[in-house]
This record gives structure tokens, C-alpha cells and sequence, in this order.
């Protein structure tokens, strides 16, 4: 789906029937952000990456459920016709399928959004059967899944060997079979991506990944380069804000320094 003069919502089921068509899914997670990014895009993913890129923690471990759900809700507002993914924060999904059940429930409920995403392969199957079977859509997430960084002793790419290969198509493959709509397949290397993806019959989102996935995943600051730090190898920056905004700020300091803002224009007037 390209730039949409229409504003149809992009349901589920309309998504999951894509499968071998582009998909374009970006992170947002503030009303104005989603209203800018609603019309290009088929999915809005409200990511735990909000926990690093908004909140600057160094991980996605620490994100409370109502923190997400907050921002879920402001992204769902702002969204007109791209379909809404929540997050499920690390510790809200993982103890049992009924504890999953519970707070994907209240993220439907809450946010108004039309499916929730959960990192896991294997070990996480149940859980999405027993969530798809009661009615709540599920993106599934597996390769690099950031919430076991310390599992995984770091972001790392997976699928260079054998058996991490054969791994990771085990959890895609259960990932599929157990109900999910599509999944995220991240940090995993080109020809075990594009394999899974011939694989599964659900769309496979793609970062880090393969340009043979389904559909294609950014977090939006990545792409916008509005911090400084080092950018990965799989994103691509389609701009660059940070530098346009430091420069804005040291403006703004400047007039207010010199006594030039504000200036008669910026203030108001008394009614004579
Ligand atoms: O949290 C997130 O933003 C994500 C995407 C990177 C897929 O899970």
C-alpha cells in the first residue's frame, strides 16, 4: 500500500491477506507522530522501543504495562486509517497464557488498538493459541528478540550457524501454526529471513532482516536521525533531524540571550 488518498482502516484480516505484498510498519508512539506517519504507512507499532528511544533506558526491560498502554491510546488517536500493534511490555505475558490473556485484554481495552505484539518462538505458542482462540489478534516476534538481551548476552544477529538457523525457522514455523496474523523477524541473516519467509504462510516483518520479508519495519527516530549515537547497519536514515534541531534550540537561545524573542509580533496587545 502506497500513500493512501482513501482513509479505509487497515483491519487485520486485510493485513494477514497481504502475505507476498509490501508491507510498510513503523514505530510511533505520540499522537502527532502517528498523524504524520498514518497516511504512508499500512501498520503503526506502538514497540517497547519506546522504553529506549523515548524514556532513555537501556533496554526494553523496563516499561510498565500502563506506561504502554498511555501511549497506545495517543497513538490509536492519532491513527485514521493505519492499523494499531501495542506491545506487550517485558513481564506482562511470559509468567502464563492466563496472565497473557489478562493484560492483552486490557491493551485492547484501553487503547483502542487492533492487536498486540510478544516477542517468543516455541515456548511461546500456547500463549498465542490461547489468545488468538479468544479473540485477540497477535503479531508474533522472533530472531533478535530484544526483551532476552540478556539471554542473549547482547543485540546480536542470529541465524549465522546451523543450528541457530534451524532455530529460529522452528520458532517462525510455530509462531505460525499457533494463530499469529504475521510476525516481526528481526536481526536474523538474509537467507534464513527469506527462507522463513517462503515458509510461513502469514506475512513475516522484516528488520534487519530481508528485503524478501513481506513487509519492512523502522523505528521512526532511526529513520528520522534524531539522535547523535551509532546507527546499526540495517537501518537507513531518510533523514537527518538531530543536527536541524540542536541548531533550532542554540537559535532560540541566542534571541532569548539578545533579548530578540519575543519579539512585538509575539506578544500581546492591550485593547484601547
Ligand atoms: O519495539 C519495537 O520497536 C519493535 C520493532 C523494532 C519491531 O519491536
Amino acid at each position: 500500500m502506497s500513500t493512501h488518498a482513501e482513509t479505509k482502516p487497515v483491519t487485520i484480516p486485510a493485513l494477514r491477506a497481504m502475505k507476498g505484498t509490501p508491507q510498510v510498519w513503523l514505530t510511533a508512539y505520540t499522537t502527532p507522530m502517528a498523524r504524520l506517519l498514518d497516511p504512508h504507512c499500512d501498520v503503526l507499532l506502538v514497540g517497547d522501543s519506546l522504553a529506549m528511544v523515548v524514556y532513555g533506558q537501556p533496554s526494553t526491560l523496563d516499561l510498565p504495562l500502563g506506561t504502554m498502554i498511555g501511549h497506545g491510546a495517543a497513538v490509536v488517536r492519532g491513527a485514521r486509517q493505519a492499523c494499531v500493534i501495542v506491545d506487550m511490555p517485558f513481564g506482562t505475558y511470559q509468567e502464563s497464557k492466563e496472565q497473557a490473556f489478562r493484560n492483552a485484554a486490557r491493551i485492547l481495552a484501553e487503547t483502542g488498538c487492533q492487536g498486540v505484539k510478544l516477542e517468543g518462538g516455541i515456548p511461546m505458542a500456547e500463549t498465542i493459541r490461547y489468545l488468538t482462540d479468544r479473540g485477540i489478534p497477535v503479531c508474533g516476534h522472533v530472531g533478535l528478540m530484544p526483551q532476552a538481551v540478556m539471554a542473549a548476552g547482547g543485540f546480536r544477529a542470529t541465524g549465522r550457524t546451523d543450528d541457530e538457523a534451524a532455530r529460529v525457522t522452528a520458532d517462525a514455523l510455530a509462531v505460525a501454526e499457533a494463530g499469529a496474523f504475521a510476525m516481526v523477524v528481526e536481526g536474523t541473516v538474509e537467507p534464513v529471513a527469506a527462507d522463513i519467509t517462503r515458509r510461513v504462510p502469514i506475512p513475516t516483518i522484516g528488520i534487519g532482516a530481508s528485503p524478501h520479508c513481506d513487509g519492512q519495519v523502522l523505528v521512526i527516530d532511526d529513520l528520522l536521525g534524531t539522535f547523535n549515537d551509532f546507527t546499526p547497519r540495517f537501518v537507513k536514515r531518510y533523514a537527518e533531524l538531530a543536527p536541524q534541531i540542536g541548531d533550532a534550540a542554540r537559535r532560540y537561545a541566542e534571541d532569548v540571550r539578545a533579548r530578540r524573542f519575543p519579539a512585538p509580533e509575539n506578544t500581546f496587545r492591550q485593547r484601547r
